[in-house]
């Protein structure tokens, strides 16, 4: 049980982390969807939820998926951006014929969005027919005076095939609108009701829209007959004021970490987060900073693991052991010298080590051999044999030794002499004794062992003299 409830709170706490990291764009406790569109703040569906009355969306529940719909209009709303625009749909005009010239259908819609700002960077009046004069007229802001404006297209079937997939005024004209354009009033007329032209265009068709959104080629006649509506792009801002006023108000609405702008096609302002900020201006701590290192597009640094996030910005940096500014267009990190000699030194260490060891290894081994050889030939030619019996005659011959040097003092001057003759046998020039120091030592040994049966032999005191003196020169030279 107490597993249980441990392994909930994990997962419950796992749910919360995993929802504080995904910032909703609407007030705490406030709905962002309606159907598809996510509402950001300022805009919102409930009073406590919106900036104010403008920025109101109201959800249609009764169509499927729910539709989100400006203010108190029908106007649908399908995008809203954080830069100051609206998506929303906007019907498309009509003007329809019969054969004999009588009008069939007509439908000239109205625009009516008062509190927003038709945008002139995005949207263009297009006019889609071969007997065609379409018009708008609107007020616009700052103005009491109605502004006016169309085009119009005349055209025979065969000019069709010429011109495709640009609105250039065959079968399609196209006109600019100006700034701050509000409330429209769009019409549709026609110079001959479509008569010769109406076995392909018995419509005329007229609508502003977002420019990028249409595309004219020559299946737009029939196209359009079934489309009822088109994006157009709105413009958006707080207020009437600018910056310079609006930022000492006590509704100023730009956030932490976020900047004023005055849009320049309308009144009021709008908000941005700060360089190295994203998010919602107009939330409450809706401006995060960038976590730069994350994204490889947004740093210049030579790996993520060279970056460090800072807010706004970032630094490049190098990792223990090298230098440099960590940037790809700058010096990049280099491995510091001092350890390109330690690492070589080790290497080189290494690899006389592994030779040494190897040849050690090697003659080692060839040793064995050339002694288990030896073993082998010394069984083959009957040694065994050989070695039992001078043992044998060995330990006899001590016996006969034991008996005939039977003072200690004789075996000691057997040794010296012994060790005598080898130093005189020594390769090494500065440890073979020179002939004065052989003289005097025996003549020393000599001295010492009268009783000793060597003692008798005669030794010529001139030629030891002699070479005491004469030698000196020769030891010199070997010594040299
Ligand atoms: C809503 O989203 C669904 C699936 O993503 C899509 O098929 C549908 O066309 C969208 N509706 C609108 C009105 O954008
Ligand atoms: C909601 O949508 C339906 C269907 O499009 C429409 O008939 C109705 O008028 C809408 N309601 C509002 C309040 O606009
Ligand atoms: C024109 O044609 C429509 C339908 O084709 C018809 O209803 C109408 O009566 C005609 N009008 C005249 C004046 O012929
Ligand atoms: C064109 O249509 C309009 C409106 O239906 C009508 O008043 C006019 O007489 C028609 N003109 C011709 C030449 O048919
Ligand atoms: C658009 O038309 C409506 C009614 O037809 C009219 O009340 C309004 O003043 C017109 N708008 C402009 C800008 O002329
Ligand atoms: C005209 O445009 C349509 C749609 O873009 C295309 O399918 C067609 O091939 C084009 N025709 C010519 C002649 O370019
Ligand atoms: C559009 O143009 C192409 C090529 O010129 C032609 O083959 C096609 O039939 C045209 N389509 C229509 C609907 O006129
Ligand atoms: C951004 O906001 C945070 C608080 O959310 C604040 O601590 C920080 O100083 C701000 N940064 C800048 C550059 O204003
Ligand atoms: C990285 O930044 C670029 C430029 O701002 C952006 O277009 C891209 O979507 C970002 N990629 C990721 C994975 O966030
Ligand atoms: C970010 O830091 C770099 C240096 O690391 C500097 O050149 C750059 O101006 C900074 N950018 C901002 C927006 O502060
Ligand atoms: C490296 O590129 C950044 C922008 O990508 C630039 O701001 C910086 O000045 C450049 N530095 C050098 C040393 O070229």
């Amino acid at each position: 049980m107490a597993l249980a409830n441990l392994l909930q709170l994990l997962i419950f706490s796992c749910l919360i982390v995993v929802g504080a990291s995904v910032a909703s764009q609407a007030l705490p406790d406030c709905s962002d969807k309606c159907g598809n569109l996510s509402i950001p703040y300022p805009f919102g569906m409930t009073p406590e939820c919106y900036l104010n009355e403008n920025f109101l969306i109201t959800c249609n529940y009764s169509t499927s998926p729910p539709q989100p719909q400006l203010m108190q209009s029908d106007i649908v709303v399908t995008d809203i951006t954080l830069e100051g625009q609206l998506e929303i749909l906007n019907y498309v005009a009509r003007d329809c014929y019969n054969a004999n010239g009588t009008r069939r259908d007509r439908n000239l819609p109205q625009l009516r969005a008062s509190m927003f700002t038709i945008s002139n960077v995005k949207n263009k009046l297009t006019a889609v027919g071969c007997d065609t004069k379409a018009n708008i007229w609107a007020e616009r802001e700052g103005s009491k005076s109605t502004y006016f404006t169309g085009c119009m297209s005349y055209c025979e079937k065969r000019d069709l095939l010429v011109l495709n997939g640009s609105c250039s005024g065959i079968g399609c004209c196209q006109v600019s609108i100006p700034s701050g354009v509000k409330n429209l009033n769009i019409s549709i007329t026609s110079y001959y009701n479509h008569t010769y032209v109406w076995d392909f265009n018995p419509c005329s068709y007229a609508f502003v829209a977002d420019e990028t959104k249409f595309t004219f080629n020559n299946k737009s006649f029939d196209e359009l007959a079934n489309i009822e509506s088109l994006p157009l792009v709105l413009d958006w801002a707080i207020g009437n004021e600018p910056c310079k006023v609006a930022e000492h108000k006590s509704d100023y609405a730009c956030k932490q970490n976020s900047t004023c702008l005055d849009p320049e096609n309308r009144p009021g302002y709008i908000c941005k987060c700060k360089d190295g900020y994203y998010g919602n201006p107009y939330h409450p701590n809706g401006c995060q900073d960038i976590n730069e290192c994350k994204n490889s597009s947004l740093h210049n640094c030579i790996s993520e693991r060279n970056c460090f996030n800072t807010p706004a910005n970032y630094t490049c940096f190098c990792s223990e052991g090298f230098h440099g500014d960590g940037r790809k267009n700058g010096t990049g990190c280099m491995r510091n010298e001092v350890n390109i000699i330690k690492i070589s030194i080790a290497f080189s260490l290494c690899v006389l080590v592994v030779i040494v060891g190897s040849s050690w290894l090697f003659f080692i081994n060839k040793k064995r051999k050339l002694l288990n050889m030896k073993k082998k030939f010394f069984r083959q030619n009957g040694g065994l044999l050989l070695q039992q019996e001078l043992h044998e005659r060995e330990a006899s011959t001590e016996t006969i030794l034991d008996e005939k040097v039977a003072n200690e003092r004789a075996v000691e001057q057997i040794k010296e002499v012994a060790k005598l003759a080898k130093r005189c046998l020594s390769i090494k020039g500065e440890e073979r004794p020179s002939m004065k120091e052989v003289a005097q030592e025996l003549e020393d040994l000599r001295k010492l062992t009268c009783q000793h049966p060597w003692a008798e032999v005669s030794v010529n005191i001139e030629e030891t003299q002699f070479l005491l003196g004469q030698a000196s020169s020769v030891s010199t030279y070997v010594s040299n």
